[in-house]
């Protein structure tokens, strides 16, 4: 197949264009290295450094003896989104190319309208070039069980059977996102169930969970094939971050009571689900939605967990409840479907106490890398100018 990887230089981008690249198809990644960008201007690292793309393209070439193509570009440039898929004629077009960060896009009216644009114009434009010059391609796009909020119902996987004043009808889910980046990614859901609709597109919105994790088959074959692990305030994922304060001796700050849940799941999993939607197309005109995790965990019972990994390692780890800088629901219900990837074929793999020591053993290996000072939230919900 010819896979085309939109933010290839990511976080879950590299892993899967190592994944599909082993299993012999065609792939090509692109990137505008926004993301290294941001990180410059919030002064915020990963945990382990992560080699440059090129570097990684060539380290992919030498130990696996197969090719990943590369292109440098922002998906803002449709010129640049057109004669991608002009020359490449991808089959498979996979999109994590966006801003991940709802603490980012809630930090200034800069970074909240930098997100949309940047989210909703680059999904905008690949949408069009599909249309141009690829039409029968299958858009397999990230979207995130952030898009739901927290509703007082079952969350569905996208679509609602609603019946109203005697009459019925599928609608799509009734959304009510925490942040200007979880609203680009109804916004962007918007724009492809319409392309579908109108145009005849096929598309796959994978509603993911929060993912966690750096470990998958192809990074672990060498240290310059690596992904990035975030645990500061903004691109960092709140059992990253528990994980590295029990490592480093600071509390593990549960925002508000902790009550708050979500749905999770592991990087591997990530992988498993896009190459499951890959290999199982959308039908022409169809916008197929999946909720995308496998577990969910309350901010507090990831807070045990880690406390309780940490004590298998002899740490003796502090939980401690702190001001929420995010205005969200606590004490809420939540109960939100994840069938239709498990009928796919979803093989999970779960957040057991193997997975989590294997992960404290390497943040503890390196926790001489550690920034203490990018711990702290800055970012306030409810007070966002800068
Ligand atoms: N990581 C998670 O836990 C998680 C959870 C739910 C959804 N998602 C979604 O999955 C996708 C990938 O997430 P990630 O954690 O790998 O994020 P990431 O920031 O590590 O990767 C995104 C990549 O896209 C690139 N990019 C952004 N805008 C671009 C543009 N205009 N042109 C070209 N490249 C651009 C960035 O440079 C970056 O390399 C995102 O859409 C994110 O919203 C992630």
């Amino acid at each position: 197949m010819r896979v085309l990887i939109l933010g290839g230089d990511g976080y879950l981008g590299w892993p899967t264009a190592m994944h599909f690249s082993a299993r012999g198809d065609e792939v090509l990644v692109v990137d505008n290295f926004a993301k290294r960008r941001w990180e410059l201007e919030e002064g915020i690292d990963p945990l382990l450094p992560v080699s440059n793309l090129h570097s990684r393209v060539k380290a992919w070439r030498e130990i696996s003896g197969k090719d990943i193509e590369l292109r440098v570009g922002d998906l803002l440039n449709h010129r640049f989104v057109y004669k991608v898929f002009e020359d490449f004629q991808p089959e498979a077009v996979i999109h994590y190319g966006e801003q991940p960060s709802a603490p980012y896009s809630m930090q200034s009216r800069e970074t909240a309208v930098y997100s949309q644009h940047n989210n909703v114009i680059g999904n905008l434009n690949v949408l069009f070039a599909m249309q141009s010059a690829a039409p029968d391609s299958h858009l397999i796009k990230l979207g995130t069980m952030g898009e739901y909020g927290t509703p007082n119902i079952d969350i569905e996987e996208g679509w609602l059977e609603v019946e109203h004043n005697g009459r019925k009808d599928r609608m799509l889910y009734p959304k009510k996102p925490g942040s200007f980046y979880h609203l680009s990614k109804v916004h962007d859901s918007a724009n492809i169930e319409f392309t579908c609709r109108i145009w005849g597109l096929r598309a796959t919105d994978l509603n993911q969970g929060v993912v966690y994790g750096i470990s998958t088959d192809e990074t672990d074959m060498a240290p310059e094939l690596r992904t990035s692990f975030h645990y500061d305030h903004v691109f960092g994922t709140v059992l990253n971050r528990f994980l590295v304060q029990a490592a480093t001796d600071e509390p593990l700050t549960v925002y508000g009571n902790g009550s708050q849940t979500r749905g999770f799941l592991n990087i591997r999993d990530t992988i498993q689900c896009v190459e499951l939607a890959a290999d199982t197309p959308a039908d022409r005109g169809d916008f197929r939605i999946f909720n995308q995790f496998t577990e969910q965990f309350s901010v507090k019972q990831l807070a045990d967990m880690v406390q309780a990994t940490a004590k298998r390692a002899g740490v003796d780890a502090r939980i401690e409840n702190t001001p929420n800088p995010r205005v969200e629901q606590e004490d809420h219900y939540y109960n939100a479907k994840h069938t239709g990837l498990l009928e796919l074929g979803l093989k999970p793999h779960l957040l057991d106490d193997a997975a989590l020591d294997g992960m404290f053993a390497e943040v503890q290996a390196n926790c001489d890398r550690v920034n203490a000072d990018l711990l702290p939230p800055t970012i306030a919900w409810a007070r966002n100018e800068k």
